[in-house]
């Protein structure tokens, strides 16, 4: 694995890359979805580029920017043993040196669920993906369904500015008990991280009751609330039954694919998690042409 930290350095190496190339960008502090990012985007392409770089324009003031897990030379070893070609580690002030002045704002998709509480988190996350864009180029770039409102706006970025390039979903990778892998899991205690289970359960529970015919989302909603409050270390933020494609709130049943989202503190971590339904959606790679889709 080549690793470069400059951007010339990047440019360099990346135009020496045969053929069709993958991008995953990462904050580092990897896990198994990460690696199933990885592992994807190697099958579809002739070469894998990554990033690690923990963008501080996508945390705002009170969030945990200094604390953000990190062992760089523990993500250098996974992506060397996963084959992945060429490394981008820039520094921050590379990215944004003195005097940067130019940020992303995706309009209405940014609003609602994570935006509503993580203000000015896809000003960050759009700015940062753009220019990672700009100076890899690649020919697809892999998202995890995990972060469905991060795949929304990224994929409504794309379109609006004319990113010559492809945006792959893949499947949320889960513990045994349903947890969804996310670097934020190393800050739950023992007893938080048996509680984070809660949040498969609530979108478990919603799911089964759609699969028997139940479409009303104040319903859902309030099924996944009643799993979520059963739990008392679970502090909610916001539990939504929203329109796939949208991203707006369903108010009425609906037979379009809707996207159940949740966001919880347990602890010091804040949680989120999401389910695509109907269920099929999640098992026939539905999420990677669903999500953010142009109707
Ligand atoms: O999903 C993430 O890890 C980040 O939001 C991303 C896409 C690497 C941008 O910093």
């Amino acid at each position: 694995v080549q690793v470069v930290e400059a951007i010339e350095a990047l440019r360099i190496a990346r135009h020496q890359l045969p053929g069709r190339v993958g991008l995953v960008p990462t904050m580092g502090a990897l896990h198994a979805g990460h690696r199933s990012l990885v592992k994807q985007a190697q099958a579809e392409n002739d070469s894998v580029i990554t990033t690690i770089f923990v963008n501080p324009t996508q945390f705002g003031p009170e969030e945990d920017l200094s604390n953000y897990p990190h062992d760089l030379s523990s993500d250098l070893d996974i992506f060397r043993d996963a084959g992945v070609d060429l490394v981008f580690v820039p520094d921050r002030f590379s990215i944004y040196p003195p005097g940067y002045q130019t940020y992303i704002e995706v309009e209405d998709v940014s609003q609602g669920l994570e935006g509503a509480y993580r203000e000015g988190h896809f000003r960050g996350v759009a700015t940062i993906v753009a220019k990672l864009f700009n100076l890899i180029q690649p020919d697809v770039a892999y998202f995890g369904q995990k972060d469905a409102q991060q795949v929304v706006v990224i994929r409504q970025m794309v379109r609006d500015l004319n990113f010559p390039l492809d945006i792959a979903v893949c499947p949320t990778v889960r513990e045994p008990d349903g947890l969804a892998m996310s670097s934020r899991n190393a800050y739950l205690k023992p007893a938080e991280r048996i509680a984070a289970s809660v949040l498969h359960r609530a979108l478990n529970a919603a799911a089964s009751a759609y699969e028997g015919g139940q479409r009303n989302p104040k319903m859902l909603r309030e099924i996944m609330h009643d799993v979520l409050q059963a739990e008392s270390l679970a502090r909610v933020e916001y539990v939504s039954v929203a329109d796939a494609k949208t991203l707006r709130e369903l108010e009425a049943s609906s037979e379009e694919p809707a996207l159940l989202s949740l966001a919880v503190r347990i602890g010091e971590a804040r949680l989120i998690d999401n389910m695509l339904l109907p269920l099929s959606l999640n098992e026939l790679g539905g999420a990677t042409t669903v999500l953010g889709q142009v109707s």
